[in-house]
């Protein structure tokens, strides 16, 4: 009998570009892969579920994606080659610095006829610099490959065909899975074609459970990987014990919990050796210090301890 995980591949198709991004994913895995070279998969963002297969309306997870496209930048400033992968239209490392109104503040109009110009206000140079030299060095570089997705279905296919990709890596391969993945949705031969119409009356919605990835992931498509999953929460009092549920069912190397309203300050790393916190101080924050750079520090030095015990 096939596991619940490969009927949901066997019954929902592969989005109309997957072919596409599965060439980009193996390019860029098979040219980076020189000896004792990183790689980082950085998943970020939620996944929809639509309701209506021409989707109008869909039931969304919680996540502006700040957390892996900041991640993402660190990886880069330590030198893995990055993958990431996130939910369309979600934050994007270097380009969330100056997200909404923030960049057409920085510029300034010089309205001068046929010889108008624009130009960075002196005050945000200094802002807009350091990211600027980063970005370029990654891109000219071509140190980060970007694959969106939007639906659980688009985010599953994509997963397994990065993991299949990486798999040439072996523990040098880190899989950092940010992203906010539905843990309920309605099978693509039960959603209708067309706009659910009101008229109708009260739609009966049943949801069903999505299978857990992580499963065939750790035992099967990466198993030499160092693999480290985010548990999110809003209940204190769970947020320990599900990320310790999560390592002893999944057996991967590392989760990182963190609670709805205190993400950005504070962060628990939980392994089978041990737990402990990651706090930002006011101060610290203040200064403009993002978590994700201790996290990424963190997570590195025991992707390196992996490394030199797994290496023969
Ligand atoms: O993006 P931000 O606004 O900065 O917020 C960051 C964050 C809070 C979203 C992030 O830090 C975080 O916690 N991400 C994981 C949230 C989550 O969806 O947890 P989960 O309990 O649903 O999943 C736990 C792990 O199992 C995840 O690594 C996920 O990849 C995996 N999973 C989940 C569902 C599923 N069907 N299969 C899976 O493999």
């Amino acid at each position: 009998m096939a596991a619940h995980w490969e009927e949901f591949y066997a019954t929902h198709l592969p989005p109309s570009d997957f072919e596409d991004n599965r060439s980009l994913l193996k390019e860029f895995c098979d040219r980076h892969n020189e000896p004792g070279r990183r790689i980082v998969l950085v998943t970020s963002g939620g996944t929809t579920i639509p309701l209506e297969h021409n989707t109008v309306r869909f039931v969304d997870n919680f996540s502006a994606g700040n957390r892996g496209a900041a991640s993402a930048e660190y990886f880069l400033e330590h030198d893995y080659s990055v993958i990431f992968l996130y939910r369309s239209k979600s934050l994007e490392p270097f380009t969330r610095h100056f997200s909404g109104q923030k960049f057409m503040d920085m510029l300034e109009l010089h309205n001068n006829g046929p010889n108008t110009s624009i130009s960075v206000k002196p005050d945000s140079v200094d802002v807009l610099a350091p990211v600027l030299e980063n970005y370029k060095t990654a891109q000219e570089g071509g140190k980060i490959l970007y694959v969106t997705f939007t639906t659980l279905t688009d985010y599953f296919w994509l997963l397994r065909a990065a993991c299949e990709c990486l798999t040439i890596y072996g523990n040098r391969a880190l899989l950092y899975l940010a992203a906010a993945v539905s843990d309920f949705y309605i099978p693509s031969n039960e959603i209708p074609t067309h706009k659910i119409q009101s008229s109708a009356g009260v739609p009966n919605i049943q949801l069903q459970l999505v299978p857990k990835m992580l499963a065939p992931l750790v035992s099967l498509w990466v198993p030499h990987a160092f693999v480290v999953s985010f548990k999110l929460e809003t209940d204190e009092n769970i947020l320990i014990k599900k990320a310790r549920e999560a390592l002893n069912k999944y057996k991967h190397k590392l989760v990182i919990g963190n609670m709805l309203q205190t993400r950005r300050q504070r962060v628990v790393f939980v392994s089978q050796e041990n737990s402990y916190e990651l706090v930002l101080s006011r101060e610290q924050m203040l200064n403009g210090l993002e978590i994700e750079d201790p996290i990424v520090d963190n997570v590195i030095a025991s992707h390196d301890q992996f490394v030199s015990n797994t290496t023969s």
